[in-house]
């Protein structure tokens, strides 16, 4: 027998990757993944790149970019130097960095309940003691986390999105309490209604400790692979180690692209166009959850992201749903697997992959079931 890690123990396969590969079949309506719509795609440009990308490069990223990223986290209220910024292997990878950089086994991680399922893999794989809060509520009373990881802008999976008092309180919570902040931003673009998006790390006074992520996944190419961290000075030299030890650096073609995107004449526009069709695909999939689940659930209408979070009858069993449905060539993802601690019935439910006709078809069977499920 090979002798592997004790840390395996924890080691859990993700939900949603498994039943994205069910995704894969023809005729599968998905509301599981967190996928882009394909139709965003078709405007990219996609020119070869120089060659000299094929060469190795600096760990932090490429300069151009980290200065391109700089001044746009300048612009939504985040001062942090260029030299402070590093791209990111997608922010899939700051999330593994930044549990790298605080986890030992037992170490407390603040986190909230529902939460991003990805990141809690992380977490639990490198042993933390994972413990919910509540926004807005008296927080970690008795013992302060060591990390609190907190997607305050139209959260996956709930598509929430705090207010200001709730920013700045937070901030404040955080460096009081010697805790490092670690905000995941990728759907901040995604806006449909108007809230407040300021960076929470944004509010973090001198001297905290905080990183805030953001992504290229869900605005460009996921499959390019690339986001980005900015940090606090104490830990940013830390972060850019570990991920000399893990990658070397993120790969510069998807770096050189994703440059030409930024500094693309067409850029604004284009996204206006894409949040505009996800706006039109969130109020479709609203009023066909209204016909097929209107009497049965309850939700509140994200105002941006991807995702609508479900919440179900008390006796509804959400694995049993899903197997229903699944039967019916239908997949969303129980929101068990999003949970720190049990909590009522619930499910997450994408709308951006699926045509409102195919969502419209695909909640109806969804109803139909959960109708079959309670008789
Ligand atoms: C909250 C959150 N963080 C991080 C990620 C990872 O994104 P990326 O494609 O940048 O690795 C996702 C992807 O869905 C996400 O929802």
């Amino acid at each position: 027998m090979p002798r592997l890690s004790a840390r395996l123990a924890d080691l859990q396969p993700s939900a949603v990757r498994e039943m994205l590969q069910a995704a894969q079949q023809p005729d599968v309506i998905s509301f599981a993944g967190g996928l882009p719509a394909e139709h965003s795609f078709d405007e990219l440009d996609l020119s070869p790149p120089p060659r000299e990308m094929l060469q190795y490069g600096p760990t932090e990223g490429e300069p151009p970019l980290r200065e391109a990223i700089a001044r746009r986290l300048a612009s939504i209220g985040l001062d942090c130097p260029a030299e402070r910024v590093m791209v990111l292997s997608g922010s899939q990878q700051g999330i593994d960095l930044a549990a790298k950089l605080v986890i030992d086994p037992g170490v407390v991680v603040a986190v909230e309940n529902p939460c991003y399922l990805a990141a809690l893999q992380v977490f639990r794989f490198f042993g933390a003691r994972l413990q919910p809060f509540e926004v807005g509520e008296p927080r970690w009373a008795s013992r302060a986390p060591a990390l609190a990881y907190v997607t305050p802008t139209f959260q996956n999976p709930t598509g929430g999105c705090w207010t200001s008092e709730e920013r700045s309180a937070f901030a404040g919570a955080c460096a009081g309490n010697d805790v490092v902040l670690f905000e995941d931003d990728p759907y901040r673009d995604l806006v449909y209604d108007p809230c407040d998006r300021r960076p929470v790390c944004g509010f973090a006074p001198d001297g905290a400790s905080w990183i805030y992520q953001g992504s290229f996944s869900k605005t460009f190419a996921p499959g390019l692979r690339l986001g980005f961290l900015a940090a606090s000075e104490n830990l940013f030299t830390l972060l850019v180690r570990l991920k000399q030890a893990s990658d070397l650096h993120a790969n510069r073609l998807s770096q050189w692209r994703v440059l030409q995107y930024l500094s693309a004449a067409g850029r604004e526009a284009r996204l206006d166009r894409v949040v505009g069709a996800y706006r039109e695909a969130r109020d479709a999939f609203d009023a066909s959850l209204r016909r097929h689940l209107g009497n049965l659930a309850s939700w509140r209408t994200p105002p941006g992201g991807l995702f609508f979070w479900v919440d179900l009858p008390r006796d509804v069993d959400e694995d049993a749903l899903l197997a229903r449905c699944l039967q019916r060539g239908v997949l969303f993802t129980p929101g068990r697997h999003f949970r720190v601690e049990p909590g009522p019935p619930g499910i997450r439910l994408n709308f951006s992959a699926a045509s409102p006709e195919r969502a419209e078809q695909g909640l109806a069977v969804i109803g139909e079931e959960l109708r079959a499920l309670r008789s």
